[in-house]
């Protein structure tokens, strides 16, 4: 192993789902691309007194690479701490691809994986994901699996594609993988293109209230559950940017789930937005601008003050972390 995650100063997801789920919020899953990303999310966590999970999926860790990704993590708990912030931060594998992958992340200084098995047959997503969580339980590695199938990334997104997670095969999958989490489908979607505007998205509650009753207090995640929030969509639009008219999951569909067993959720897609809508508004107004800092600057600004506004409003995980309360 060459960094083991707790000497990098991390935590795995246990005792973060627990404290969650016992006091009825959830745990924010920013993904990051680079070190303005890592840098908006922890800060503003660290703010907001907020748990976080850093994630990073295969393509960003490819990006970054696989010794800058656990520096980064390292330089995250750094930051919380100078900020007198005692928040547990996790750097997370988001959507593993196979055992190979986990076995590399947890030898880089992951303290908590996904086995994505959701594409594979019960029985060969059941057998992956045990062995998955076998293997990284050696490590004291977290780990989440999921069951049901969301919708893609592209396109008009219809609630026919989704692959709504069974409530009666929860029990069955989570006793016998042994995994710590559990991601389920309950219409929620990847990328910026979930819902036609002028609808009303509407998630599955009545499928994660069975879910719930199946597995009581087993933590449960949620993927694709960006708002895509229309203001970056206007300002990318504004500066020359060019997007799909589309609308995500509103913040009222995800507040109540927060309050139930729901103790994850996953938000990459606005970070992007507010992202890119900073960089653009810069290249925009200030078209002699070539000073990174002032660009890659704006977008994390916009990024973290974003996040920091989802905290309060559909987390439930602002003030938490109290200094010195863990
Ligand atoms: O669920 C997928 C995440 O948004 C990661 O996307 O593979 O483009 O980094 P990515
Ligand atoms: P969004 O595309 O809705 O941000 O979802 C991100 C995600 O689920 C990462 O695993
Ligand atoms: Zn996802």
């Amino acid at each position: 192993m060459k960094y083991n995650y707790k000497d990098l100063g991390l935590s795995n997801t246990k005792e973060m789902f627990k404290h969650a789920n016992e006091n009825g919020y959830a745990v924010p899953a920013f993904n990051f691309n680079n070190m303005e990303m890592m840098q908006a999310i922890v800060e503003g966590c660290a703010e907001m007194g907020s748990p976080v999970i850093l994630q990073c999926s295969t393509g960003a860790r490819t990006y970054m690479g696989k010794e800058t990704v656990p520096m980064l993590a390292m330089a995250a708990v750094k930051i919380a701490r100078s900020m007198g912030s005692d928040i547990p931060i996790a750097l997370h594998l988001d959507h593993g691809p196979s055992l190979e992958a986990i076995k590399d992340c947890i030898d880089y200084g992951f303290s908590s994986v996904m086995i994505d098995g959701s594409h594979y047959d019960f029985e060969k997503n059941i057998a992956i994901s045990k062995e998955a969580a076998e293997y990284a339980h050696k490590f004291d590695v977290t780990v989440e699996a999921e069951l049901g199938v969301l919708a893609g990334v592209e396109d008009d997104v219809v609630a026919d594609e989704h692959v709504f997670t069974q409530p009666e095969e929860v029990e069955e999958f989570v006793s016998r993988t042994g995994v710590d989490s559990l991601a389920i489908a309950i219409g929620t979607s990847h990328g910026a293109h979930k819902f036609k505007p002028g609808t009303d998205p509407k998630l599955k509650h009545e499928i994660l209230s069975e879910i719930e009753t199946k597995i009581p207090g087993f933590p449960i995640v949620l993927h694709g559950s960006s708002a895509v929030p229309q203001e970056f969509v206007a300002t990318i639009k504004e500066f020359g940017g060019e997007l799909k008219d589309a609308i995500g999951i509103p913040d009222s569909e995800l507040r109540g789930a927060t309050k139930s067993a729901v103790a994850k959720i996953n938000v990459d897609t606005d970070g992007r937005l507010a992202f890119t809508a900073g960089v653009r508004e810069v290249f925009g107004t200030k078209p002699g601008e070539f000073d990174p800092r002032k660009y890659l600057g704006n977008g994390k600004s916009k990024m973290k003050n974003y996040y920091k506004t989802k905290i309060a409003n559909v987390f439930g995980s602002e003030g938490a972390y109290k200094k010195g309360t863990m």
